[in-house]
């Protein structure tokens, strides 16, 4: 059977350790000049609805490295839904190409895609996951705190934030998501999130969220696509006094962010360029945990 990978939870605790070991592999394979090529001849199609930097260049830049080609078609290139219908894009794309990755306004149109596609398919981000992210986010976190740390999202519970609680979950992190009211998660993932080990809990107090959290995550209060609600969720953001910025911080909290920023809103210029963010580490992590995910998917050593 085709494996998708369109939030997490569609890989198993076990499979996601073994993506984070061999992105963890693969990175150091790298930086030693060891790295292999285990994807010679294989395509990936990168389909894009909405702007993106990371997640072109890494995927990109991962395919390369990985001895395979990326094609990148961008909205004005097919026309999604309006050229011709997602599955017929999906029928004809799986026929060219080993894997490929979306990134979509709508997460109904990801599900259209996935089921008629016949290679995987990777979600590079859609209105409720970015699970590509969180494979990133905790490749980092591993790296830098261990998987006894504690998580504070301050913020929106947007895409990234619901995957990131279902990883929490997964591989048993701590996580307190701290939201507006009006801005929480929905049940559904919040559930998903804690059927597993992690203990992913949720308060609307910035404050109380931050208080001894071993890192202190937040991004955009605004996301692709929400354009028109901007004024209202400026306002319930400020009004909380949700922005990430020094006050805030505990002394020995380290800072994520998964980028892009907007600086003066969910976090300052002196936190993000401060000894505490690992928002660069972050973003290389994306490459290497990419580059696991892939040899996984296509069964590729
Ligand atoms: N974090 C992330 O997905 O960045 P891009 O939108 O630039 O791809
Ligand atoms: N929540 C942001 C993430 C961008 C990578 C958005 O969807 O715009």
């Amino acid at each position: 059977m085709t494996r998708h990978f369109g939030d997490v939870d569609d890989l198993s605790p076990a499979d996601l350790d073994a993506v984070l070991d061999t992105a963890a592999d693969r990175k150091v394979r790298l930086d030693r000049g060891t790295a292999r090529t285990p994807l010679s001849d294989r395509t990936l199609v990168m389909l894009f609805e909405k702007p993106s930097t990371r997640t072109r260049v890494s995927f990109e830049t991962g395919m390369t490295q990985l001895g395979g080609h990326a094609i990148f078609l961008g909205p004005d290139d097919v026309g999604l839904g309006e050229r011709e219908p997602i599955r017929d894009l999906s029928r004809s794309i799986s026929g060219y190409a080993d894997a490929v990755m979306v990134r979509l306004f709508e997460h109904a149109d990801l599900i259209e895609f996935c089921e008629h596609a016949t290679v995987p398919v990777v979600n590079g981000l859609t209105d409720r996951a970015h699970p590509c992210q969180t494979l990133a986010d905790l490749l980092t976190i591993r790296e830098h705190l261990g998987f006894d740390a504690s998580i504070a999202w301050i913020g929106d519970a947007n895409n990234v934030a619901r995957s990131l609680a279902v990883g929490c979950g997964m591989v048993g992190l701590d996580l307190t998501l701290c939201t507006p009211e009006a801005y929480a998660i929905d049940e559904e993932t919040l559930a998903r999130a804690r059927s597993f080990d992690g203990d992913v809990e949720v308060t609307g107090n910035p404050r109380e969220a931050a208080a001894g959290a071993d890192a202190v995550y937040t991004d955009a209060w605004v996301s692709m696509g929400e354009e028109s609600e901007r004024e209202e969720k400026l306002e319930a953001f400020r009004e909380g006094e949700f922005q990430v910025n020094d006050e805030l911080l505990d002394s020995g909290s380290r800072v994520l962010h998964c980028l892009p920023a907007h600086r003066g809103e969910e976090i300052t210029d002196e936190v993000i360029e401060s000894d505490r963010s690992l928002v660069w580490e972050q973003a290389e992590n994306r490459l290497h945990a990419q580059k696991g995910l892939l040899t996984f998917l296509l069964d590729a050593d």
